[in-house]
């Protein structure tokens, strides 16, 4: 058969694992021509695109990042968006798509199939852990434990200080990273999207927690956190040019109203784009390397319309359609009854 492949969004540790996990499995074994399509939908609309051979993925399991580049937007951003995709189809002769991507491009590859029928089918991935069908994405594993590993650190420097260090991560509508990263790290307090805080309780959690004689706090904010109603109001955010908000400020916000508030040294720590970057963890590789063997298997039973998910250990399969408009959120008990018990 012959086989596109994209990766699309933000990059994740293990991108790169699952192409040539695809590679190996679909050329090796099958006798397929993979072609990967650079910078995401651009490179299909542009017909730039690299075939890709055993000796092009050499050495790709341990690499963080994608050899494909990737890019936000789709081909419906476009006014002949379409009708170039559809040529990029007949004039490669290209038989199946697979876009590895998280909510905004499994959304797209599965309108494209409903609305054209086009041979599509999904990878899901994500730092963020928040596409919906899946009970895991790769690239959380080693998000959380870059974030975990940060903390740590933290953690005696405050000490050393007598300050509360807040930390902000990614996790723009879903706390997976600060909920795992704050309970690994032993946080005080852990602010998501999911639950809007409030900023008096969490000032009186962290006096609470110096008043019973610990002098450093560390406080886990997700980017995406939000005030309750009522109580702080946030900056208005700018807007980049896929009309997403910009994130990435709540934690310079809230830093001093907690020291407002309790009187204590406050620091800000924004892990970014680190939590993105660098090698994939031993587990991401493997769950990676699973979905790569596994979609390959689908392109071929013609699955398309579908993308590969993990279920109770097991790579099953359901409709790419489940992620539109939707996203994972983190389990409320595992805030509530786990992380929660040890705010303070
Ligand atoms: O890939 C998802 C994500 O990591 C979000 O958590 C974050 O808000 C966003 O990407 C950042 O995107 P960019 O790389 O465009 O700044």
């Amino acid at each position: 058969m012959r086989i596109g492949v994209l990766t699309g969004g933000g990059d994740c540790p293990g991108l790169n694992a699952v192409i040539r996990a695809i590679v190996r499995k679909a050329v090796d074994v099958k006798g397929d021509t993979v072609l990967g399509f650079y910078d995401a939908w651009d490179g299909v609309l542009e017909q730039r695109y690299i075939e890709l051979s055993t000796e092009t993925v050499r050495g790709l399991l341990p690499r963080g990042g994608t050899i494909l580049g990737t890019r936000r937007g789709s081909p419906f951003d476009t006014p002949d968006g379409i009708t170039r995709l559809k040529k990029t189809f007949s004039d490669l002769k290209l038989e199946a798509l697979i876009v590895i991507g998280g909510n905004g491009s499994l959304t797209v590859a599965s309108m494209l199939y409903e609305q054209l029928g086009l041979p599509i089918i999904g990878v899901p991935k994500t730092i963020d852990n928040d596409v919906v069908g899946t009970d895991a994405t790769f690239g959380f594993q080693t998000a959380v434990q870059i974030a975990t590993d940060a903390i740590d650190r933290l953690h005696t420097t405050a000490e050393s200080h007598d300050r509360v260090m807040v930390v902000e991560v990614m996790g723009r509508d879903a706390g997976w990273i600060a909920l795992h990263a704050g309970i690994a790290g032993g946080a005080t307090a852990i602010l998501v999207p999911e639950v809007p805080f409030d900023i008096d309780e969490v000032s009186q959690v962290v006096r609470r927690r110096h008043d019973r004689g610990r002098y450093a706090s560390v406080v886990v904010v997700a980017e995406g956190a939000r005030p309750k109603d009522g109580t702080l109001v946030l900056p208005e955010r700018k807007l980049d040019r896929y009309r997403h908000e910009q994130l990435g400020d709540i934690a310079h916000f809230i830093a001093p109203e907690i020291s407002a508030r309790t009187g204590y040294e406050s620091r800000v720590v924004q892990l970014g784009h680190i939590q993105r970057g660098g090698t994939p963890t031993a587990y991401d590789r493997v769950l990676s390397t699973r979905f790569g063997l596994s979609v390959v298997d689908a392109v071929h039973e013609k699955a398309f319309g579908e993308m590969v998910v993990l279920k109770c250990g097991a790579i099953e399969r359901v409709k790419m359609s489940v992620t539109q408009g939707c996203t994972r959120m983190i389990d409320p008990a595992l805030f509530a009854d786990v992380a929660a018990t040890f705010f303070g």
